[in-house]
């Protein structure tokens, strides 16, 4: 079975769109989450500081009890609050400081030797590194070389398809991907868009090793609760 870690910024952006007010508090919100079965939690350190703050992220890794996954841009600050906080994985993603969310992946190709710099400098620390990339296997070959230990494919063009046909013709690339990957040997994560609905089209693709998910767990909690929410959809992962 899949596994599937939670990434808990949507309980920080509800909190940081009041400004001051020190709730809802992602940090229980996580310990709820791995209660519920969750194999880890994640979550995203921007730079603009826009959810997760700087105190969430370090506090997590005092509280988490399954794995912490640190989402950062390959930049000096964020290498330097990894090699702090020693997160068990970091997923490296591009950041762009206008967009409403991660909109693409990595372009391993061309940042090349400056994403080798930041996964040696990780590696130092004993810190594993997974590269957030397009489904491309081009991309995914370039991540092979950089020496990254795992990826996780991007689903978003796939979740955001309007169509049959586009759909089908996203998650060919999803599959094409996933198995590029297993075959490279490198550890296979997927997200990105996810939500109780698309991530049954994942059966049967057993080349996946976790999902990242994050919004859809989010707002259903908003509903009906952490534990529920991460319930129902770790029942549905449990399916594929
Ligand atoms: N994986 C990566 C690399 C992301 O940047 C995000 C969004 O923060 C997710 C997974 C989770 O996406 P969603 O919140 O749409 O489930």
């Amino acid at each position: 079975m899949a596994g599937l870690a939670v990434n808990v910024d949507h309980i920080a952006t509800l909190r940081q769109a009041r400004g001051n007010t020190p709730y809802p508090d992602p940090v229980p919100a996580a310990v709820l989450a791995e209660l519920a079965g969750a194999d880890g939690i994640v979550a995203h350190l921007r730079e603009d500081r826009r959810h997760i703050q700087d105190r969430d992220v370090y506090l997590l890794r005092k509280t988490v009890a399954t794995k912490l996954i640190l989402e950062m841009a390959a930049t000096h600050e964020m290498i330097k609050i990894a090699t702090d906080v020693k997160p068990d994985l970091v997923t490296l993603v591009p950041e762009k400081r206008q967009e409403l969310t991660t909109e693409g992946g990595l372009d391993v190709i061309t940042l090349g030797p400056s994403l080798k710099k930041t996964i040696t400098a990780l590696h130092g620390q004993n810190i594993p590194v997974s590269l957030f990339v397009d489904p491309d296997p081009a991309q995914i070959e370039a991540a092979r070389k950089m020496d990254a230990d795992m990826i996780e494919i991007h689903t978003g063009a796939f979740c955001d398809a309007v169509g049959q046909l586009a759909k089908d013709t996203a998650f060919a690339a999803v599959i094409e991907a996933a198995k590029c990957a297993a075959r490279l040997n490198l550890g296979v994560n997927a997200g990105h868009g996810l939500c109780y609905h698309s991530i049954k089209r994942f059966k049967g693709l057993k080349e996946i090793d976790e999902f990242s998910i994050g919004h859809s767990i989010i707002s259903r909690a908003a509903l009906v609760g952490m534990d529920r929410a991460v319930r129902d959809m770790l029942a549905l992962i449990k399916e594929l």
